[in-house]
């Protein structure tokens, strides 16, 4: 089929928000018959149609991608049709009628992994945002939900395992060596959510009956030699089918729920219903494969995806402006999962504080960069780019102040009616927020919800100024706040959002102070949440004895940036009395930000001059020590702001400096707390048998820590002991935490045992996948020394099992180092740059969604200080110049440039 010139030659066109229309059809039910080969795979889809009676009659309007059209008939019979651009089109239609589409596609040539596609013989789909139009012509938008039917064939001995969404209703042989295999969803779906599977697959099955009586089998699809690794999926998986029918009510409403992993994924999972397709890195985890953070990560993605099982399947997106509605809820969802599990109290404030950090270092600087964006977007040209950490993570932000206004109970009382007006339909941000309020009608979310809205409407990162002011004669206290948010693409002005800050007053001597708001009837106990909603707004605490230490924005209540003068003396008190660990962390965080700010800005700065002062030094040291602070907690103390974070605190970067200062500082921890690093490593080192949660995991990551510091300490000291023992640790460890933190010490700290254990570790592990992803992925992102990472990882992609088209192996290498080692990323002579605008091209022809993720790694080039901010934007012309780019790179880069 030829494709109109204008189709060929069209600029990409941006899609509006404010141009929804409902569709002008239904489509009922939908019948689907496959006859999988991977070099042609044939499709019939047979469709019960219907005009919407609601929208003025127009031709119908089938989307389409990279299909052979064989056949089109409606009610039977030969149809009229015509091509524009990849869109079917059929006039004349009656208002009901059956439609018939034949087409075929190839699946093994299908690198792009949208559609159907290959995967070490094994077929998989995936359809979110608009891949069900690469495998058959359709209605491709959230709003068109259809029943389906699915008819699988394929060659019996190849294909074993036939799988689709819902319930297997029939099977049995066919001609050939054939089989067949017939599967009914007993819900209604968008296409996205349609999913099939076949191939040489074995599962683990678990049988489980709910709270509420009804039994489910649950089954983890792998390869065969995975089935060991399968456990901590499946547990993970029970954990969630319990914990969502608890928390909200939700029970599993499937007899059958199936995971299936494979090894080739663009994201990490996909929430397909009752057949849940998986990146292996989220399923497959042993003790001598997966570290701690594997686990935690296969816990809250496994949960993420079942949890999209009511919040993105029963209820979905009206359109993909609205994706937030079900990512950002589903984030939050997973985060409270995650955090539910952890029995000590201390181990869900970790993992906030986690939370917080993936935020601050990867959404903050979306949102003051090209890509900037809202939590649901105005427009855009190709979705699977608005698959950001502002749709996810800061949709979860949003959604927790919800909560935080209206409480946990009120917040649960608000899913109730979310989902009592909604199942089954496809809806909006509005709706959800919407139902929270209705729910809540007397809370301070009802009272501002319209305001509340600009969360979903305006992009950036509000800042929010607050100063202090004690009068000693009235026994007061004042604090003054202002809110400001900086301008962002199309948004240059914005208006004051709704803003929870939760915080409380230390005295002096570390003791909170009680709370008396002037105004309020009631005392508020040792802590309360403000809540802004005009630019300035001041408040006063009455009956204050002394000058207090405001700890504001406790728990991170809003994903703001706080300004506050906060002097030495406060932060160090925080950091030793604040009974809000978030904020007794973030004390930490700002003086160690405040020394590398103060030492990246002084010109006259020798290169190895400290940048750490003693009280901040002994201050560190106290924790270390701490009798009762547990290890997760005091690793998070001691880590200090990434290059990254730094960064976007300062107008102009100069990357090597950035990097520079901070391996100053690190180096400076290391000898200067050297005696607490090795009592650190004692008292951590032996964790017992292997069990993944969260407090033996946070002593694995602070031993890690130790030896890191150890073994940094004994460069600069040339002590050959601590490489010695940590070469040994490397050998004789039984889980891959310690084995891999121990090899990670000795490469950061560029020690030469390091080469003699990445020869080990590779020789151990050649056969597992996603292992060699790490042995890949800690060579690209180690600390640079005079140049040496970026000919290294040229090396690495000539490597016998590098390949770039496969997804994690390419972000193992290319994304390790442009994206997480802005040290040996920026180079002087834009090597780095220029590597990277290779490699975009190179992927784009293979992969566009995954070189647009990598297109975005310059996002911040124009804070770069001169020659690097040159040197970047050239690279990125030199990818946009770029004929035939696929749209998904050419709106990143296109953005960088504007
Ligand atoms: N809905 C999936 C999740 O968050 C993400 C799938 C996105 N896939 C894509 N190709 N854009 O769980
Ligand atoms: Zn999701």
């Amino acid at each position: 089929m030829l494709l109109s010139r204008d189709a060929q030659s069209a600029q990409p066109v941006a899609i509006q928000r404010e141009d929804y229309a409902p569709p002008a059809y239904w489509i009922d039910t939908v019948d689907l018959c496959f006859d999988l080969d991977p070099a042609k795979t044939r499709v019939l889809n047979r469709m019960k149609m219907r005009r919407n009676p609601e929208v003025a009659a127009q031709p119908l309007r089938l989307d389409g991608d990279e299909l052979n059209l064989a056949r089109v008939l409606v009610n039977g019979q030969g149809a009229a049709f015509r091509m524009e651009g990849s869109q079917l089109v059929i006039d004349g239609l009656p208002d009901d009628f059956e439609l018939e589409i034949f087409t075929t596609c190839c699946p093994a040539k299908n690198t792009k992994l949208m559609g159907l596609f290959v995967s070490q013989n094994t077929f998989f789909t995936q359809c979110e945002a608009e891949g069900f139009r690469r495998i058959t012509y359709f209605l491709d938008r959230p709003d068109v939900m259809a029943s389906y039917i699915v008819t699988l064939r394929a060659d019996k001995a190849a294909y074993p395992v036939l799988l689709s969404n819902g319930n297997l209703v029939e099977e049995g042989e066919l001609p050939e060596g054939r089989h067949f295999a017939k599967w009914v969803d007993p819900f209604k779906k968008p296409a996205y959510l349609f999913a099939l599977v076949a191939g040489k697959l074995v599962a683990r099955e678990q049988r489980i009956k709910a709270r509420n009586g009804r039994e489910h089998l649950l089954q983890v699809y792998v390869r065969a030699g995975d089935l060991d690794k399968t456990e901590h999926a499946m547990n993970s998986l029970i954990h969630s089918v319990l914990w969502d029918e608890a928390r909200f009510g939700l029970p599993l409403d499937l007899d059958r729920f199936m995971i299936v992993a494979t090894s080739d994924f663009n994201m990490g999972a996909m929430e397909n219903k009752g057949l849940n397709i998986f990146n292996t890195k989220y399923v497959l985890a042993s003790q001598a494969t997966a570290t701690d953070a594997d686990y935690a990560n296969i816990e809250s993605v496994v949960g993420h995806e079942y949890f999209h099982n009511w919040s993105g399947d029963r209820v979905t997106c009206r359109d993909w402006f609205q994706l937030s509605l079900k990512e950002g809820l589903t984030v939050f969802r997973d985060q409270e999962f995650s955090m539910d599990l952890c029995a000590e109290p201390s181990a869900r404030a970790v993992k906030r504080i986690e939370d917080v950090r993936v935020l601050r270092t990867a959404q903050f600087p979306e949102d003051a960069g090209p890509m900037a964006h809202p939590v649901r977007p105005d427009s855009y040209i190709e979705i699977s780019n608005f698959y950001t950490v502002t749709i996810y993570e800061k949709g979860a932000e949003v959604v927790r102040m919800m909560q935080t206004l209206v409480g946990r109970e009120g917040f649960a009382r608000g899913m109730t009616l979310y989902f009592e007006r909604h199942d089954g339909q496809a809806v909006t941000c509005d709706d959800f927020a919407q139902a929270i309020a209705d729910a809540n009608p007397d809370s301070e979310l009802a009272r501002r919800l319209p305001q509340f809205k600009r969360w979903y409407s305006q992009a950036g990162t509000p800042r929010l100024a607050a100063t202090g002011h004690y009068d000693a004669e009235a026994r007061t206290y004042t604090l003054a706040f202002s809110q400001s948010c900086p301008p962002t693409p199309g948004q240059s002005v914005k208006e004051p959002f709704v803003i929870p800050v939760a915080l409380g007053l230390l005295g002096a001597d570390g003791r909170a102070l009680p709370l008396q708001l002037e105004g309020a009837a009631q005392p508020a106990g040792e802590s309360l949440t403000l809540v802004l909603h005009e630019a300035e707004q001041r408040f006063t605490f009455t009956g204050v004895d002394e000058a207090p230490v405001p700890s504001i924005l406790r728990g991170f209540s809003a994903p703001v940036v706080l300004q506050f003068d906060y002097t030495r003396e406060q932060l160090l008190a925080l950091l030793a009395h604040d009974t809000d660990p978030f904020n007794r962390w973030e004390a930490a965080q700002r003086l160690a930000l405040g020394a590398a700010l103060a030492a990246i800005g002084d010109d006259t700065r020798a290169p190895d001059a400290p940048v750490l002062d003693e009280a901040l030094i002994a201050a560190m040291r106290e924790v270390l020590r701490h009798p009762t602070l547990d290890a997760a907690f005091k690793e998070l103390v001691l880590s200090l702001p990434s290059e990254v974070y730094i960064a976007e605190q300062l107008d102009v970067v100069d990357p090597q400096r950035v990097h520079r200062v901070r391996e100053a500082m690190r180096t400076q921890l290391a000898t200067a707390l050297f005696a607490e690093w090795q009592q650190a490593y004692e008292d951590n080192k032996d964790t017992g048998a292997y069990r993944p949660e969260p407090v033996s995991a946070g002593r694995r990551a602070l031993a890690g820590m130790a030896l890191a510091n150890l073994c940094i300490a004994a460069r600069e000291s040339g002590d050959t002991v601590w490489p010695g023992k940590t070469l040994q640790r490397f050998k004789d460890a039984s889980n891959m935490t310690d084995r891999f933190n121990a090899l990670t010490a000795l490469v950061v700290a560029g020690h030469p045992l390091a080469a003699q254990a990445l020869a080990r570790f590779h020789a151990m592990f050649k056969d597992e996948a996603l292992v060699i992803d790490k042995w890949f992925g800690l060579q690209a992102s180690a600390p640079d020394r005079d140049g040496d990472v970026l000919p290294l990882v040229k090396q690495l992609t000539r490597h016998a099992d590098f390949s770039i088209k496969n997804p994690n192996r390419a972000r193992s290498v290319i994304f390790s180092y442009c994206n997480a080692n802005p040290g040996a990323f920026h180079r002087l002579d834009a090597a780095g740059y220029v590597w990277w605008s290779d490699r975009v091209i190179e992927l784009d022809e293979i992969n566009p969604q995954v070189a647009a993720r990598l297109a975005r790694a310059l996002d911040r080039w124009s804070k770069l200080a001169e020659p690097y901010r040159s040197a970047a934007r050239e690279a990125i012309a030199r990818v946009a110049a770029r004929p035939g780019l696929s749209k998904d790179t050419l709106e990143v880069v296109s953005r960088a440039l504007a």
